[in-house]
């Protein structure tokens, strides 16, 4: 028995980049290909003011994970580490939602450009929120169990989504 009440998504619009079935691990900031986030026509209003803002959240859900779900994993960066997927930014999580922080490059009527996204064209978008720096930027926080590992600067690539052979 538990608490769980009924919980209704809707997919508000799709988000276009140049990855088909391989993306980085998170967002490169300066990846040079083309990404844009296209807003479903009901919710263009909504776009209101976006553009005063230099970085935004990006949520959405990880429709192609094929792999089952685990609640122990390993990052593919830090292969011997075995943690709880709710202390990683695994895709294999039992709701399949990931979150982006990205710049807006411009907004033309209901599509936003963007730094680079990692995540495979077509994803579905379910939200976008500012980031907003006074309320956002935790200026004590940590890197938790990633400090644990001794290999920084590379292991520093891999986080920043850049893939080995980069
Ligand atoms: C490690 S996750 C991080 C996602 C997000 N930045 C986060 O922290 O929640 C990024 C990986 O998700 C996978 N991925 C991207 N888009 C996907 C999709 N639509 N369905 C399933 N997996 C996806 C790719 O393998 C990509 O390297």
């Amino acid at each position: 028995m538990n608490d769980n009440i009924a919980v209704n998504i809707e997919q508000i619009g799709i988000i276009k980049t140049p990855y088909e079935d391989k993306a980085p691990f998170q967002p490169i900031d300066n990846d040079k290909e083309e990404f844009y986030i296209i807003i479903n026509e009901q919710y263009r209003d909504g776009l209101k003011k976006l553009k005063t803002f230099k970085y935004i959240y990006i949520i959405y859900y990880l429709n192609q994970i094929k792999i089952e779900k685990k609640m122990l994993i390993s990052p593919p960066w830090a292969e011997k580490k075995e943690i709880g997927v709710f202390a990683s930014r695994s895709p294999m999580r039992p709701n399949q939602i990931g979150l982006s922080i990205v710049k807006i490059k411009k907004i033309i009527d209901n599509r936003i450009y963007t730094s680079g996204l990692d995540v495979f064209n077509n994803t579905p978008l379910l939200d976008i929120k500012p980031y907003i720096k006074d309320l956002d930027n935790k200026t004590d926080a940590n890197n938790g169990w990633v400090s644990e590992l001794n290999d920084d600067g590379h292991l520093a690539l891999h986080i920043n989504g850049i893939p080995h052979n980069y």
